[in-house]
């Protein structure tokens, strides 16, 4: 099985060195979903020294805590020595402006970390920065797009801004950066206005100043006003005359697609910083969960043991179990993509001719689908509508589980896999509360503290 060797060394090492070190006292103890969880400790109110390092304290009178594992373990000095960046001194954005912004996407694309947190965390926060980072400047330039040597400049900054406090360096390739990013693209309108003479700005700003978190995935209130705007703006010029020439199509919906990006930007001017934000990580988080961010490698060794009646329960659960583990090393992953990647490796699967529920027969999880901080019982699911990673000297990087109980994985039904994303929830009544609660109130049940030691993937690694 040749699994193992497809994956890069330094994500064996860092998997290698997820160390669980605690499962934490419940905090909140609201439904049934966590009686098997071990709790090896108890919380306690002062540090405790546990394998020599810290384990980090938890105020006593804090609000009910989600999961949040720590991903570093103090000391962090050598890595949040935050260097001069070099800048190019020709990017003219305002960055002073996004300044709050830029820390904490650096905090979400944390250096090595940033992989495992590209897709639900690191890059929708990083790709809310930039817009916001050319809304905010227009407010001054009346500008919503860089021309191309500036955009370069810009690039350039945003990725020396974003290293120098701690980011990984290679972000332009993790969230595929690219000067189209600043620039108008194919989008023929770019400027403040040129934009609002086009659009129904009111109309626009009226849909997506409050965007709902749960709802708008399905109800695509302030999505569809977007995809409205920028379908007028693209059809704005002579550029392309008409729309009946097939091979049109593909260059009008990429040119959709640029002047999208206008309006987020233009949204993101007439919005404060911190509610830009807001929004735009509330539509992402409809695309982040609508689609499973894992390879899948061939399962040939899967089918070899299950398919068909099964002869050999111990052979082909842990032919499972070997493939899943390769699972477990590719990206932290939210709960309703779980469920996603449940569902399109069960008809995989199927396709090999597996009928069993192999998912029942060999307990396999939703949280089996994550990155696994520990043993089986430690996977993190993030939760659907993620928290920002956050950093503190004591206890380092940590962000939000939505650890719940075995919800097992769903099995597919190939005679029904046309429902919709926001059937699915429906259907999926285990499904953490997450899901369709505001975050902070009903997603809390317990603490996980994971320490890992970062000083010696940073060693091994580098
Ligand atoms: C921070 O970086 C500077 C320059 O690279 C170095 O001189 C200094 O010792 C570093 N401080 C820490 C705490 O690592
Ligand atoms: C940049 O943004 C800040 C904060 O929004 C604002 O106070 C300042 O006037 C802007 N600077 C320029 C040069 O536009
Ligand atoms: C940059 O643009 C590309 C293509 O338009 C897009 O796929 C990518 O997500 C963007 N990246 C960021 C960080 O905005
Ligand atoms: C089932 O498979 C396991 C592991 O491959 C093997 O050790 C065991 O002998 C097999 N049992 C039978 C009855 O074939
Ligand atoms: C699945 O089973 C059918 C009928 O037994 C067989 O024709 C087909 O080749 C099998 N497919 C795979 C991928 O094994
Ligand atoms: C799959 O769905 C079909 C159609 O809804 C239904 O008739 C069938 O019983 C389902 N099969 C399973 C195994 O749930
Ligand atoms: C959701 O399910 C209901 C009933 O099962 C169905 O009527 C509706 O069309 C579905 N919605 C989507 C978007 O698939």
């Amino acid at each position: 099985m040749g699994g193992g060797a497809l994956l890069p060394p330094a994500l064996r090492l860092l998997s290698a060195f997820f160390t669980l070190l605690c499962l934490e006292e419940i905090i909140r103890f609201d439904n049934s979903m966590v009686h098997s969880f071990p709790l090896p400790h108890q919380l306690d109110s002062t540090p405790k020294k546990e394998n020599g390092v810290l384990i980090p304290q938890i105020p006593p009178n804090s609000s009910p805590q989600p999961l949040i594992p720590l991903l570093a373990p103090s000391p962090l000095a050598p890595f949040s020595n935050n260097s001069m960046p070099k800048i190019s001194g020709k990017c003219m954005l305002n960055f002073s402006a996004v300044e709050s912004l830029m820390s904490t996407a650096a905090v979400d694309c944390w250096a090595s970390f940033a992989p495992f947190l590209a897709n639900v965390i690191c890059c929708p926060q990083l790709q809310a920065t930039l817009v916001i980072l050319i809304g905010q400047s227009s407010k001054d330039s009346g500008m919503l797009a860089l021309d191309s040597m500036h955009a370069n400049y810009c690039l350039s900054d945003v990725q020396q801004i974003l290293q120098s406090q701690g980011a990984n360096a290679n972000l332009q390739h993790i969230c595929s950066i690219l000067p189209s990013n600043f620039s108008e693209a194919s989008c023929p309108v770019s400027d403040v206005n040129g934009f609002e003479s086009v659009v129904d700005s009111s109309k626009l700003l009226a849909a997506c100043q409050k965007v709902d978190p749960v709802n708008e995935c399905c109800s695509l209130i302030c999505q569809n006003a977007i995809l409205d705007a920028a379908s007028e703006l693209a059809s704005r010029d002579g550029g392309l005359p008409s729309m009946k020439i097939a091979h049109l199509s593909t260059e009008h919906a990429s040119r959709i697609d640029d002047c999208r990006s206008i309006v987020l930007r233009w949204l993101s001017s007439r919005l404060d910083p911190s509610s830009a934000k807001q929004m735009l990580r509330r539509i992402s988080n409809c695309e982040v969960n609508a689609v499973c961010p894992l390879v899948f490698p061939d399962a040939k060794s899967v089918a070899r043991e299950c398919k068909n009646r099964i002869k050999n329960h111990t052979a082909c659960c842990n032919a499972m179990d070997n493939y899943i583990v390769h699972l477990q090393k590719q990206s932290f992953i939210t709960n309703l993509q779980a469920l996603d990647c449940a569902a399109s490796f069960g008809l995989q699967l199927q396709k090999m001719n597996i009928s069993t529920n192999i998912y029942n027969f060999c307990h396999v999880t939703l949280k089996d689908f994550s990155v696994q901080v520990g043993s089986q019982e430690s996977g993190c699911l993030l939760p659907s509508l993620p928290s920002d990673a956050t950093f503190d000297p004591v206890s380092g990087i940590s962000f939000t589980c939505d650890l719940n109980d075995n919800i097992a994985a769903p099995w597919p039904n190939a005679s029904q896999v046309t429902s919709s994303s926001c059937n699915k929830t429906v259907k999926v009544p285990a499904l953490p509360a997450a899901t369709s609660a505001q975050p902070g109130k009903d997603t809390i049940r317990m603490m996980l503290t994971l320490l890992v030691d970062l000083l010696l993937i940073f060693a091994l690694v580098t």
